[in-house]
């Protein structure tokens, strides 16, 4: 585990992009794993304006994301698929057949899970998953409990999961509580991973990811178990870390 801790949000940000930017230079054809959440909106933001500025391009590459909704179609404003085409995929030059998201519109789930998870093994290893973390150290939707060789499945949101995300949606809003997602053993086939954390919220979360047991108990410990994984943390995220802040450490 490479454990970069930057001083401040943005530098984190950058840190994280960088490393992505640096994926797509060095494999044009790269296989992307992609992440929602509101800490991935500055990623994208930054992405789309080194697209335009010309530094990288996405016309070669393919893209997976990590999960979608249960019970909204697509083209539904609270959907990831809008979220990735509001963020990200309106304002690059990625192919409209290279980025596939989960269906969680379709009524069986568990049959559109496993298509997604064939299709990614038809097409992977994907080259680079990124991941947010979740205050209760989920990665994906994968909550706590989730199986380490878990595969793409339906799953249940935790009551903490609906209630932080809440703030995504208006009051009288419908708010899924269902989710397709990678699982966690899709997620470890990738060939490396980079995790971005930002924020207080995620310091205990962080916290049991690098230094608690590697346990389902935290979700994201399993990737103590990937030879390549890159941790990108602001101060405030590692707050709760026993080490000291601003630095890098390869841990074990
Ligand atoms: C969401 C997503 C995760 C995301 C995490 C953190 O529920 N399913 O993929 O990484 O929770 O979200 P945020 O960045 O908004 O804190």
């Amino acid at each position: 585990m490479h454990l970069n801790i930057l001083p401040t949000t943005s530098d984190a940000i950058a840190a994280c992009t960088a490393h992505l930017a640096q994926q797509l230079t060095s494999k044009p054809n790269s296989i992307l794993g992609l992440a929602t959440g509101g800490t991935m909106e500055p990623v994208y933001a930054d992405l789309v304006a080194q697209h335009k500025q010309g530094k990288i391009s996405f016309a070669a590459s393919t893209t997976f994301n990590l999960d979608e909704y249960i019970g909204i179609s697509a083209n539904d404003p609270q959907s990831y698929a809008s979220y990735m085409a509001h963020h990200l995929f309106d304002h690059i030059d990625i192919l409209p057949e290279a980025h596939f998201l989960p269906d969680g519109a379709n009524t069986d789930s568990a049959f559109a899970a496993q298509r997604y998870e064939t299709l990614i093994e038809a097409k992977g290893p994907i080259d680079l998953q990124l991941l947010g973390l979740g205050p209760n150290g989920h990665i994906g939707f994968n909550e706590p409990g989730s199986d380490f060789a878990s595969a793409t499945r339906p799953v249940d949101l935790t009551a903490s999961t609906i209630a932080v995300n809440a703030r995504f949606f208006e009051p009288a809003e419908f708010q899924p509580h269902r989710a397709i997602t990678m699982g966690i053993g899709t997620i470890l086939r990738a060939r490396s991973v980079a995790l971005l954390a930002i924020g207080a919220a995620k310091a205990e979360a962080a916290r049991a990811m690098i230094e608690g047991p590697t346990s389902q108990a935290c979700p994201a410990s399993a990737l103590h178990t990937h030879e390549d994984v890159h941790i990108f943390l602001d101060a405030d995220a590692a707050s709760l870390l026993t080490a000291k802040p601003t630095e890098t450490r390869n841990l074990a």
